[in-house]
């Protein structure tokens, strides 16, 4: 007797009977970048499709979005001025908090995931205080060093901030120890206990971010994140990283990026099988699949949910993607095909 896998490959039908992984749109999350330096809607060279919203629009391109099923956004603020603390990054009226009021105005359904960090706040770039340059200073450390207590209560103040403003979720992506217990203390002490943490438990120093620094503009001045963020190399690190994250109160880990990372994914699915695991198919991602279609190299759509299933069947729930609009409007077609 022989083995054939290819009865099943024989027609549509019997393919989807043994279909294993399935993206639908509720699993995705769209990033949204609002801005307080234009009053119009800027494009973002590197990243084909995305844009820079001002706060009085934002609330209309979200009702779009939420049209089309996805489960989530997750907003990252652009502010009209800069400093060396970041101050900007906790004021109520501040961009990102006068968006969730839009937002949450207009659209109270839509699930709303905020950013928590200092770097597109900080004119420095960095993601928390640093050393010898605000008031903050530790000797034992060296010069322009991403310092590690000082920033906690900086992010704690945001995320309460956010949360004041409406926010779901609040995601703090720094990578600083220790951030998840100073956030989740915070918000409970301030009256939120309902609203969660998914944290970026899992975030690599990665050359992938490239584009979103450009749509941020949030590179650092000088240096680079290597202190704080994971070196690629390590995955066993990773673990420990969530293990920390799970233990100082996070509802949701992730690890970032998603596509040179899916052993990660995998790793992190079979030692922490019940947490909501959200994989980030990063801006350097999004750009090199928008970059080989327009050259006509790449079928994008195709593409673009190859990339998807594969990081689902990774292990990953929640995918954090820049395709979320256009992936989410291909999915429902595929299901109404089938149907
Ligand atoms: C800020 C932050 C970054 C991203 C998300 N939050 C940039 C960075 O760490 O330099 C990257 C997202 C992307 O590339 O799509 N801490």
């Amino acid at each position: 007797m022989m083995h054939r896998p290819r009865r099943w490959r024989l027609n549509a039908s019997l393919r989807s009977l043994v279909h294993e992984t399935t993206v639908s749109p509720a699993n995705l999350i769209a990033p949204i970048f609002v801005t307080d330096a234009s009053n119009e809607p800027q494009s973002i060279a590197s990243m084909p499709g995305i844009w820079r919203w001002p706060v009085d629009q934002v609330a209309d391109e979200v009702h779009v979005l939420a049209e089309t099923g996805i489960g989530a956004i997750l907003i990252f603020g652009i502010p009209g001025a800069k400093d060396a603390d970041g101050t900007g990054s906790y004021d109520a009226d501040g961009v990102v908090q006068r968006a969730l009021r839009a937002i949450k105005t207009a659209t109270p359904q839509m699930t709303v995931i905020t950013d928590v960090c200092l770097c597109e706040y900080t004119d420095h770039g960095h993601c928390g205080l640093i050393n010898g340059i605000s008031g903050a200073s530790d000797p034992h450390l060296p010069a322009e060093y991403v310092l590690n207590d000082p920033t906690l209560d900086t992010l704690a103040r945001i995320a309460v901030s956010h949360a004041e403003a409406g926010a779901d979720v609040v995601a703090p992506s720094g990578m600083l120890d220790g951030m998840v217990a100073a956030i989740r203390g915070a918000l409970d002490r301030s009256g939120f206990g309902a609203v969660s943490i998914l944290s970026y438990s899992a975030k690599y120093a990665s050359s992938f971010y490239g584009p979103f620094r450009d749509a941020a503009q949030g590179a650092p001045a000088f240096g680079d994140r290597a202190t704080h963020q994971m070196d690629p190399a390590n995955v066993r690190e990773a673990m420990r990283e969530h293990a920390l994250d799970v233990a100082e109160g996070a509802d949701g880990l992730m690890v970032k990026p998603a596509l040179a990372y899916l052993d990660v994914i995998r790793a992190t699915r079979d030692r922490f099988p019940d947490v909501p695991l959200a994989a980030y198919n990063v801006s350097g991602e999004y750009a090199m699949v928008k970059a080989a279609a327009a050259m006509g190299w790449l079928n994008e759509r195709r593409a673009v949910l190859e990339i998807l299933t594969s990081i689902k069947r990774a292990g990953a729930d929640l995918i954090i993607t820049y395709h979320a609009r256009d992936a989410a409007a291909w999915l429902t077609e595929e299901t109404q095909c089938l149907n």
